[in-house]
């Protein structure tokens, strides 16, 4: 089985990525490891706890940074909910964070499993750039590392900012992990639009006679509301688990391109914003594996493995 670690701030599309890994039979979640960003850390944890639960696996769930690195911390409540689950008034779960914090798991695991831990990252960098900072080994360690973030071809999906929400929350993170992880699988906001699911499947699957589909047709109403207002009235997009879909079932990737990705951290108006070498005529470094195209109808599927469909 192999070994993966999840880094997350759920978050109702990290939800259902997280459903998905804990429904495979050849994936082995190590530990989740939580990060501020769709909403507070102290609702994060929980939200990770509750889906342990729900689950009934007993997955480890580390608490990680509470805030960016240098720049206040946005959110993202008016997609997620105040609570990031729905605002369901789910009740609360009976586990229990670890008391190592994530940062310190993050480099323990890939330590212990060296040469074999996989690594996703369906939140802000933060708990990565800190582990990266302490330990610089860490990209030799790790087999994989998949990140959900950028957007790039421009079009962002913050309010504030021209960038994609897990880059703009905490860009320094991201500016240390681009420049210091020398090869990394990137799933991007642009790459979630282009794989929108009609609605009409999703649907079918959230009917499963499953606990997963029953939860995640909770957590997800307030989120799919506000979707269909403003974003699609009939696809419903999932950038985290159009991630965990690419980091697990990769093989149905139809398209990468691999270049050189920065995020600015400055910019009078492009702070967060990502920015590819696209021609090579900059020399950057090819640090990133971008994913261009996937198999729809086999995102479906993985979709509706993750509910139990
Ligand atoms: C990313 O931002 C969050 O709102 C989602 O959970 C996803 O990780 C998409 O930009
Ligand atoms: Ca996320």
């Amino acid at each position: 089985m192999e070994p993966w670690l999840i880094d997350t701030d759920p978050g109702v599309d990290d939800a259902l990525a997280i459903l998905a890994a804990h429904r495979l039979p050849n994936v082995r979640v190590l530990a989740m490891t939580i990060a501020a960003g769709n909403v507070g850390i102290e609702h994060t944890v929980q939200n990770a706890l509750k889906l342990t639960e729900v689950m009934g696996v007993e997955t480890p769930v580390y608490v990680g940074a509470p805030k960016p690195l240098v720049r206040p911390a946005d959110d993202a409540a008016f997609v997620h909910g105040l609570d990031g689950f729905g605002d369901i008034g789910y009740r609360p779960s009976k586990h229990l964070a670890e008391a190592e914090h994530a940062v310190a798991a993050m480099i323990r695991l890939a330590r212990q499993h060296a040469g074999k831990l996989n690594m996703i990252m369906l939140g802000p960098l933060t708990n990565l750039a800190l582990a990266l900072s302490l330990e610089p080994e860490l990209p030799n360690l790790v087999k994989r590392l998949v990140i959900m973030g950028g957007a790039v071809t421009g079009r962002g999906n913050t309010e504030r900012l021209p960038a994609e929400f897990n880059t703009g929350f905490d860009a320094e993170a991201a500016h240390i992990v681009f420049s210091h992880w020398p090869s990394f699988d990137l799933v991007d906001w642009e790459a979630t639009m282009a794989h929108g699911l009609p609605i009409a499947e999703l649907d079918q699957y959230l009917a499963a006679d499953h606990d997963y589909a029953r939860f995640y047709r909770a957590i997800s109403r307030k989120t799919r509301t506000w979707m269909s207002k403003e974003r699609h009235p009939t696809h419903w997009f999932a950038a985290d688990a159009l991630a965990m879909a690419a980091a697990l079932w990769p093989e149905h990737v139809q398209e990468w391109q691999t270049r050189g990705l920065k995020v600015e951290l400055e910019g009078r108006l492009s702070r967060g914003a990502t920015l590819v070498d696209w021609t090579g005529r900059m020399g950057w470094p090819k640090n990133a594996r971008i994913m261009m195209r996937y198999s729809l109808p086999d995102f479906g599927r993985f979709v509706g493995t993750a509910l139990g469909a």
